[in-house]
């Protein structure tokens, strides 16, 4: 059994993106990364603090917009429009989940689809249905390059994406297709959850409950991709059981140390790809 090391691989990339960055500031180019967070959710600001401190490390200039709570759609329609207009901003982030009473379709659609490095917009989203993708969904193209980096082929592959949000499972699930996978995606109305994960080459589990995949589930030698997050006390878990499933398993994701790096690496890959397009249009 391998451990797919996505805190070295995510520090590899990060290397190779800060070259990218000081190339760019060479010619006069200051790659910029808006975020912006509603609210005091506990685990979007601790990822939003995570992703501006990866900016730092690479030399990518981050702001943080922290918008209060009460904060009406149309004020942060007009934060976000403002970024859109903002030459020094290439890439914009609005952290997800949003308050109920902003209507998240609209504020994901008002980033405009050149600074969306989060690929959340429908025009990446729809780029990536039809397998000609520009900004692709960061935890998805995270995962598939932690797979490439282990040299696990994809093609022709049993893959079972468990979880269908738009954050993760849609966008993997989307990914995995165009890179020649058969996907079946699950979600909490399948029946026979059990069934499905079992017959799968990889699985790929993005729910955030504890102990969902367990390992009398898996297939011996499958792959094994744990992209749940969820705090217990002090530290982080995720879906997979880690003790029973790595003894199934030939390769699997740790919690934490796995994907959530990728994540964030793809996101610095995905502002330099917007200064990229910034630059040829
Ligand atoms: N909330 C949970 N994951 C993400 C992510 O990757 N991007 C944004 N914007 N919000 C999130």
């Amino acid at each position: 059994m391998t451990i797919l090391d996505g805190r070295a691989l995510s520090q590899k990339v990060m290397e190779d993106i800060k070259v990218e960055v000081s190339n760019y500031k060479k010619r006069g180019i200051v790659p910029g990364l808006a975020m912006i967070l509603v609210g005091n959710n506990p685990a979007s600001l601790l990822y939003v603090n995570m992703k501006a401190k990866a900016c730092e490390q690479v030399g990518i200039y981050s702001i943080n917009h922290r918008l209060p709570q009460e904060i009406t759609e149309k004020k942060l329609l007009s934060v976000i429009e403002a970024l859109n207009e903002n030459p020094m901003i290439h890439g914009i982030l609005v952290q997800l989940p949003l308050p109920e009473h902003i209507d998240e379709s609209r504020v994901v659609e008002a980033v405009a689809p050149c600074k969306d490095v989060d690929g959340f917009h429908p025009y990446n989203m729809g780029r990536l249905a039809r397998g000609n993708p520009c900004f692709i969904s960061c935890t998805a193209s995270g995962i598939m390059k932690l797979l490439e980096a282990y040299d696990i082929e994809v093609k022709g592959k049993d893959v079972v994406v468990v979880g269908a949000g738009n954050i993760t499972g849609k966008p993997m699930a989307l990914l995995l297709l165009n890179r020649g996978a058969t996907v079946q995606v699950c979600h909490v109305f399948t029946k026979g959850l059990e069934d499905k994960v079992k017959n799968a080459d990889i699985v790929v589990s993005a729910v955030g409950k504890e102990g969902l995949i367990t390992g009398d589930m898996i297939k011996e030698g499958a792959v094994v991709i744990d992209v749940g997050i969820k705090k217990k006390g002090d530290s982080v878990v995720g879906d997979v059981d880690f003790g029973s499933v790595s003894s199934k398993a030939s390769f699997i994701t740790p919690v934490p140390g796995g994907v959530g790096p990728m994540t964030i690496a793809m996101l610095l890959h995905n502002t330099l790809k917007a200064v990229s397009l910034s630059l040829n249009s």
